[in-house]
């Protein structure tokens, strides 16, 4: 068959083998301290669990040691790392009422021995309620993480928290032991709806829980390049928040999606392919944006 290097096609193929080769050569900057990143939106479907999943395994794959913390009840971010959370195993709600430390729960993701889970349970639903009455309610994760890391031999060089829909307890926990928030923004209708809210927390969060915590990144999902909203949203956002947004946007892929199904991130499901290169690229510019935004 003649190969037509001209056509749409051909041209898309060679971008493609170019970012395969370039994926193999970027660079991933080990940070001289845990950095601890909250995922938020309190916008459910916007991409939060895909982006902490795989911001994760893209890190974790470049040998640095990651661990994902997984505080939405649903635990989408659990099942997507091969870590089963219906078999009654204590997980992140134990480590918040208190009865388990988070070294007791943390269990290796299937994928990768430097990615490690502290998996989310159908209790943990219960826990925004529970929490209330319970001393140093909005610390407990932070007192949690931070028993864990002063372990020596615990070294973790990223921990990302998955937090749940919602500005409710569990995400107060993650915006408390956090120093950086990594808001995922759909490119959708409606996607800056909620932001301003989401930025008000933030800066009451500086006022009375914790002054370190700053909008570090925003990455963009979802991204069609076919239609016009999505290089719309992309364009406003990227121009409301210049410093924050990174230069890779997440497209929307069908490998992306199924990956989950697998119990696989799409880093470990399909390497090569145009989402997992995407989020190995996000993962490579985020770990070098440390010295301006972190710390
Ligand atoms: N880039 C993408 N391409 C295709 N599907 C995606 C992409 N990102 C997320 N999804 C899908 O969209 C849905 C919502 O994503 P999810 O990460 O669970 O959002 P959230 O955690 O914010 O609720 C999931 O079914 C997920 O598989
Ligand atoms: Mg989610």
């Amino acid at each position: 068959m003649d190969f037509d290097a001209s056509t749409p096609l051909a041209q898309e193929i060679a971008r493609l083998s170019d970012r395969r080769r370039r994926a193999e050569t970027l660079e991933f900057r080990k940070p001289a301290h845990t950095r601890i990143i909250s995922v938020t939106n309190q916008k459910g479907g916007v991409g939060k669990t895909t982006t902490t999943v795989n911001l994760a395994a893209a890190l974790a794959r470049a040998g640095l040691s990651v661990l994902v913390i997984d505080l939405d009840p649903q635990g989408n971010a659990s099942t997507a790392l091969g870590v089963d959370i219906r078999d009654g195993r204590p997980g992140i709600y134990d480590v918040l009422i208190g009865e388990q430390s988070l070294a007791d729960v943390i269990t290796t993701s299937g994928e990768n021995e430097h990615l490690l889970v502290a998996p989310s349970s159908l209790d943990l639903a219960g826990a925004e309620i529970e929490l209330v009455s319970m001393p140093s309610r909005e610390f407990r994760l932070w007192q949690a993480i931070d028993a864990y890391l002063s372990h020596r031999e615990h070294h973790i060089d990223f921990v990302f928290i998955d937090c749940p829909p919602s500005l409710g307890l569990l995400t107060i926990n993650a915006f408390v032991a956090a120093r950086e928030v990594l808001i995922p923004i759909q490119c959708e209708y409606y996607a800056l709806e909620g932001l301003s809210q989401l930025l008000k927390n933030i800066l009451l969060i500086n006022d009375h829980l914790n002054p370190d915590l700053t909008l570090s990144t925003i990455l963009l999902t979802m991204y069609d390049s076919r239609t016009r909203l999505s290089e719309e949203v992309a364009a406003e956002v990227r121009e409301h928040f210049a410093q924050e947004t990174l230069t890779t946007a997440i497209p929307r892929t069908v490998r992306i999606s199924e990956a989950p199904s697998y119990g696989q991130s799409v880093i470990a499901y399909d390497p090569g392919s145009k989402g997992a290169l995407s989020y190995i690229e996000a993962a490579s510019e985020l770990s070098q944006r440390e010295e301006h935004h972190a710390q």
